[in-house]
């Protein structure tokens, strides 16, 4: 049973806020007098997301997209659409919001795909990258934390579902 695994706190709650509170800080500094779209990748950024925009100062509006590309604990490597955009994208300022860069297929997808919009500019936010595990260069401009190649869980993580409502990043512990 999942529910009874032990788990070890690998970023706390408080460290989490205040790097947060950082990422949110550059950004207010880097879209002053512009207005942002945030978009948030579904499902294990809602939380990041949440917590983010809540710290964005300049004129935000905040969409959504859901990609499907992972089974359990391996990136399939095969992406598609769950959910995209509905409104024209055209001449905003895109923030894609991530919860982690892993092998960095997804979000690839993600990026090359929102290129092809007639974007007025377009970057990435994303909590966790485990460069170790990249197969493919992605461009991070906004960076929560570098981390090994551990498997993580919470603050909006999932293994198979569950575990994304804890308030911290967690690892299995022995
Ligand atoms: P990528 O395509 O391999 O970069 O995988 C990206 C997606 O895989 C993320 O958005 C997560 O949903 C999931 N993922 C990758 N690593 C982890 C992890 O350590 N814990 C939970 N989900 C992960």
């Amino acid at each position: 049973m999942t529910a009874s695994k032990k788990i070890d706190v690998f970023i706390s709650k408080e460290a989490i806020d205040k790097r947060v509170k950082e990422l949110a800080e550059m950004i207010n500094r880097d879209y002053q007098n512009q207005e942002i779209i945030i978009v948030c990748v579904l499902n294990g950024s809602f939380i990041f997301c949440a917590d983010l925009v809540r710290y964005i100062t300049v004129p935000v509006q905040i969409e959504m997209v859901s990609l499907s590309s992972y089974e359990g604990t391996e990136s399939s490597g095969e992406v598609s659409f769950r959910l995209d955009v509905k409104q024209s994208l055209v001449g905003k300022n895109i923030i894609l919001v991530e919860d982690i860069v892993d092998t960095g297929l997804t979000i690839s997808f993600l990026l090359k795909h929102m290129k092809l919009k007639n974007l007025a500019s377009l970057k990435l936010c994303s909590l966790l990258l485990k460069r170790a595990r990249l197969k493919i260069e992605v461009p991070v401009d906004y960076l929560g934390f570098d981390i090994e190649d551990k498997f993580v869980i919470g603050y909006g993580l999932d293994f198979d579902g569950h575990y994304r409502e804890l308030p911290y990043i967690g690892v299995y512990g022995a």
